[in-house]
């Protein structure tokens, strides 16, 4: 066969075929992370679908010719979407936590969890409502195994403690219906909870464990520094973990086939001075196995510690993009693509539109944000995508979603112009899993790692227009 002749059939054979398991996935996938489905259009044309059978995988039609929509991915040269090196969903994937390198458990410190103010509130609630810890079968034997108080933290209707415990379930990526209720310990000078481990023994386990099965993690936090004593410490794996204020120690009860994990022994040893309150969540499994609830999107690394940071667009730039828009602002149109983010309270179709930037000024957004994002996130970075200016209009909402995953890794939002009535915040879940509502003034810019971390703007558009720009990179491969 010619080489022509074998191009012509291949050819043939991509424009009629339809689309595989992988392909599905992508699509619901990308949709999902709410991606821009005229870039979906391109890729998925410039792979040689049929046009008709793209136009039904997406229930979506450009309003844009195809030729003036950029393929997200032209500029890597790939026919094939790049996959970024994601933790395994086996084990928890907590970011800025280290794993304690021990033989035979999973093991985490996480500094810096709670901030103190969080610490000193959630110790007041502990105190306010002490009962003596409770033992099991096994320790009853013994009055002074565990001579603890116990608050059940969770049944308080209070919403600081319920966005800790919303926040501790985020961190580890299990479904909170796999958890028990949070409890607050608090220990005076000589009380401990002697050696033992959190997973039920065989003959507890059809009374503990028959419903919401085996315990897996522990995930447990100081509130407060002692002054002397109070550690845990892990004796048949020598660690000995001191009490620090916001420090949360997290470990895997159980080995990665289920069986439980007697490396987890830990002994809460006696307050010497001082006092010590700590809060703990204990997450259960699903047929003996913890059951990770995260998307791909949270299995992508992060690169900083809290996940975004404002900064001031250099002027000259702002000045031109600013030029720009309002000579073009005539040109915008319906943005159909971000029908499934972006909604519009006011009941209106079109909560948003779009005035396209020309390729020159896309890649000056792109040089002149590259150098400062690099240092943001400490790594070298490849320019993948700027959208366009969308322009919101009143009652317009951002749906919570996270970025793609193959390309918006590390991003940037500019305010390019707004009309509004009060500030307009965009939403952005950190690296803690603390949410945070950011305000951008005309010309200033937000860096943050948008295909991990959650964001959005809640609350409906009160104002005539919020314009701004997406910016998008993705790490440099060696
Ligand atoms: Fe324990
Ligand atoms: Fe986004």
């Amino acid at each position: 066969m010619t080489q022509d002749l074998h191009r012509q059939n291949l050819e043939s054979h991509l424009q009629k075929r339809g689309l595989n398991d992988d392909w599905k996935k992508w699509v619901r996938t990308n949709v999902k992370a709410g991606c821009d489905k005229n870039g979906m259009f391109k890729i998925m044309f410039d792979e040689g679908f049929d046009y008709d059978l793209i136009k039904d995988a997406l229930s979506f039609e450009p309003v844009i010719p195809l030729d003036q929509i950029i393929n997200p991915l032209k500029k890597d040269g790939l026919s094939q979407i790049e996959e970024i090196e994601t933790t395994s969903p086996i084990t928890a994937f907590i970011p800025n936590a280290e794993r304690v390198n021990v033989d035979g458990i999973e093991f985490y410190i996480l500094e810096d969890f709670l901030n103190a103010e969080e610490c000193e509130y959630i110790i007041s609630k502990t105190i306010g409502c002490l009962r003596p810890s409770t033992l099991t079968a096994d320790d009853e034997a013994d009055k002074y195994f565990r001579t603890s108080n116990t608050c059940d933290l969770g049944l308080l209707d209070d919403d600081m403690v319920q966005e800790i415990d919303r926040r501790i379930c985020a961190m580890i990526g299990i479904d909170p219906a796999h958890s028990e209720t949070l409890q607050g310990q608090h220990y005076e000078v000589g009380q401990e909870f002697k050696a033992h481990t959190d997973f039920f023994e065989e003959n507890e386990l059809e009374e503990f464990g028959a419903e919401n099965g085996q315990r897996s993690y522990t995930f447990m936090i100081y509130l407060n520094d002692v002054e002397k004593g109070g550690e845990t410490s892990f004796t048949n794996i020598g660690q000995i973990v001191s009490p620090k204020q916001g420090r949360a120690v997290i470990w895997n009860s159980l080995h990665p086939d289920g069986s439980v994990n007697h490396n987890s022994l830990h002994h809460a040893t006696p307050v010497e001075k001082g006092s010590k309150t700590v809060i703990t969540k204990w997450f259960r499994t699903k047929n003996g196995l913890p059951v990770f609830s995260r998307d791909e999107n949270e299995n992508v690394p992060n690169y900083t510690r809290v996940g975004f940071e404002k900064d001031i667009l250099t002027k000259p730039l702002y000045q031109k993009i600013l030029d720009f828009y309002h000579q073009n602002l005539e040109k915008q149109f319906d943005e159909t693509a971000a029908y499934d983010l972006v909604s519009n309270v006011e009941k209106k179709p079109n909560g948003s539109s779009l005035v396209q930037l020309p390729h020159s000024l896309n890649d000056e957004i792109h040089a002149c944000l590259k150098p400062n994002l690099e240092v943001w996130s400490g790594i070298q970075l490849e320019p993948t995508q700027v959208y366009g200016i969308r322009v919101y209009h009143n009652g317009a909402v951002l749906k919570p979603h996270r970025d793609r995953v193959k390309t918006h890794i590390i991003s940037a939002i500019i305010n390019v112009d707004q009309d509004v009535n009060q500030d307009w915040p965009l939403m952005i879940e950190d690296n803690y899993c603390r949410r945070h509502n950011v305000i951008l003034k005309p010309g200033e810019v937000v860096y943050y790692e948008g295909a991990r971390l959650s964001h959005g703007r809640l609350e409906p558009l009160d104002g005539k227009r919020y314009a701004n720009i997406f910016c998008h990179f993705k790490p440099l491969k060696p």
